[in-house]
């Protein structure tokens, strides 16, 4: 083991089963060498500021060195941190300072592709059909008299053709970006390298790992190839040429493994956008132990579809021996302050709803900032509420909105570019933190910050509402506070409102949630609100519970 692990003995190995996670896009957190991109200097001297809202864990979306032809999802180099944003040296630093403070620390792992700037693929560039350098990646010759055209018709998750030709009749795949060749998880070679990975951060006191596209590692890419495997699909059941297939597990069974190579354990949370029905099995303590659970990221703010959810996943959860995770928003959603201020379309989810009006521009007419806003603190206190972990992305806190209004020359997803007139892209959740209302770049450096920030985002820096008790980050500190007195059990009983726009449930220890999902004043039952009053998303006198609002009470 690496000098610099600092695994206190004492560690609880379920620490993660009911942490609350925050998410740092470090690009786009703090910015302390003055190049306009977040780094990890940034983050360790933002640590108070985390350990005051409260944070069991922070999770990095990738840090590696990269040309960010995807937002650091194409990995030069596994083992290593960007010049751009730091070095080992500042990671071992920012770790220490995280567990100093008595926070976990998470890294993103993005198994599924490499850069095309990673050696490997270099190298495979270089070599010829056939070698045993091509074969770490998914190279297949192209169609027609000599290979002019690409093996499939595949169409890629960011748009345009998933294959892209090397000269010498073969192509390779990318179920991503051109720049993200995806690597053959047939190859033992593969499979050791990122055993190595996943030592080498475990080694260095990372905690755990969150696995981006868990769900597309393991290929059936046996010939003839289907052509009307559609990569935007989500299938029913694992026989989908890349998505979601049963193999894929052997592959986390061999993961974790090496996570239990340590203590305690290091965790794993995968990214895998399959079936619900399918997700348990990520989940297992045999796999990677938790699993992403987006369903209510893709809801509206309504009772009955909360409850459906909240309900399922509890059981699924059950079924794989893990804890539920909850998601309200993250780097590759529109902000859940800004979905929830949209009108609702009964057809759509609400994540589509909110792409949507990315795409018409973002018209001001149809946003109710206000009314969004409210909805996201009474989604966040019921999500809080719930038994399982939490994971936050970075600004919600804030009570941030989503930036509609990016130049087309200032974009930097490439499913904008890729998907032209279709996708508008990723970058409006992306844009760097307001801190400070007064500073440049709203104290999130002091050069020009590579996505534009917006003159509105002044009303909701950090230092701002860290003066007002009333304010989003205040309301976010005092539930996180209460949350860790709280969080005793997985269990939770709903209670009888007496209005279906009304949920309420409590916890064995006596922790009430009541959340009105109307817009309107609800009378409760007298009985719901007796105990005492713990905590409110907008101010609550006792009588009625006002709309779009959720509340907690501690009874005996
Ligand atoms: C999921 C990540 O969350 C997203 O940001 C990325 O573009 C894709 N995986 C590809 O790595």
């Amino acid at each position: 083991m690496n000098d610099s692990v600092q695994t206190p003995l004492n560690i609880d190995p379920d620490w993660w089963r009911q942490a609350v996670v925050y998410q740092i896009y470090p690009r786009s957190f703090s910015d302390q060498d003055g190049n306009g991109i977040g780094d990890l200097v940034g983050i360790t001297l933002k640590v108070p500021y985390l350990k005051e809202l409260g944070v069991d864990a922070a999770w990095l979306s990738p840090f590696y060195p990269s040309a960010l032809a995807d937002g650091g999802y194409d990995v030069d180099d596994y083992r290593d941190v960007d010049p751009k944003i730091g070095t080992l040296e500042d990671f071992d630093v920012m770790a220490k300072t995280l567990h100093d403070a008595g926070i976990k620390l998470i890294v993103d792992i993005v198994p599924n592709h490499s850069s095309d700037r990673h050696e490997w693929f270099i190298e495979a560039l270089n070599s010829p059909k056939g070698s045993a350098a091509r074969d770490r990646y998914i190279f297949r010759d192209g169609t027609g008299t000599n290979g002019e055209n690409p093996p499939t018709d595949w169409v890629s998750v960011f748009g345009g053709r998933a294959w892209e030709p090397v000269g010498d009749g073969q192509w390779y795949l990318h179920i991503f970006a051109p720049e993200q060749p995806d690597l053959n998880w047939e190859n033992s070679e593969v499979h050791e390298d990122f055993k190595k990975t996943l030592r080498f951060w475990s080694d260095r006191g990372v905690d755990g790992f969150r696995v981006d596209v868990a769900h597309g590692m393991a290929k059936d890419l046996t010939e003839p190839l289907p052509s009307e495997a559609q990569l935007q699909e989500i299938p029913k059941e694992g026989n989908h040429p890349i998505w979601d297939r049963d193999e894929v597990h052997n592959i986390f069974e061999e993961w974790r493994e090496v996570l239990n190579e340590y203590a305690p354990p290091r965790t794993a949370v995968a990214e895998a956008w399959v079936e619900t029905h399918r997700r348990p099995a990520y989940a297992r303590s045999t796999g990677l132990g938790q699993a992403f659970n987006f369903d209510l990221l893709s809801s509206r703010f309504n009772a009955q579809e909360f409850r459906d959810i909240v309900a399922l996943n509890l059981e699924l959860a059950k079924k794989s021996g893990s804890s539920s995770t909850w998601v309200l928003s993250n780097h590759d959603v529109v902000r859940h302050a800004t979905r929830y201020g949209l009108p609702i379309d009964a057809e759509k989810t609400n994540e589509q709803v909110g792409r949507e009006w990315l795409l018409a521009g973002g018209p001001e007419d149809q946003l109710d900032r206000e009314l969004g806003a409210r909805r996201a603190r009474a989604a966040t206190l019921f999500e809080l509420a719930l038994p399982g972990s939490a994971y936050l992305y970075q600004g919600e806190e804030l009570g941030l909105h989503e930036v509609a209004d990016i130049s087309d020359d200032q974009r930097q997803d490439p499913t904008f570019f890729r998907s032209p007139g279709i996708n508008i892209g990723r970058d409006g959740c992306r844009v760097p933190l307001p801190w400070e209302a007064l500073g440049d770049a709203f104290g999130f450096s002091d050069a020009k910050p590579h996505l534009p920030q917006p003159h509105w985002f002044a009303q909701y820096a950090a230092d701002i509402q860290d003066a007002d008790p009333t304010s989003t980050l205040n309301l976010y500190r005092a539930a996180l506070r209460l949350r860790t007195e709280l969080q005793t059990d997985e269990e939770l009983e709903w209670l009888e409102t007496g209005n279906d726009k009304v949920l309420a449930f409590r916890r064995p220890n006596g922790w009430v949630n009541i959340t009105n999902f109307a817009t309107f004043d609800v009378k409760i039952p007298e009985e719901l609100t007796e105990g005492e009053f713990l905590l409110a998303s907008v101010p609550f006198d006792g009588e009625k519970l006002p709309g779009s609002t959720s509340v907690w009470f501690k009874q005996d």
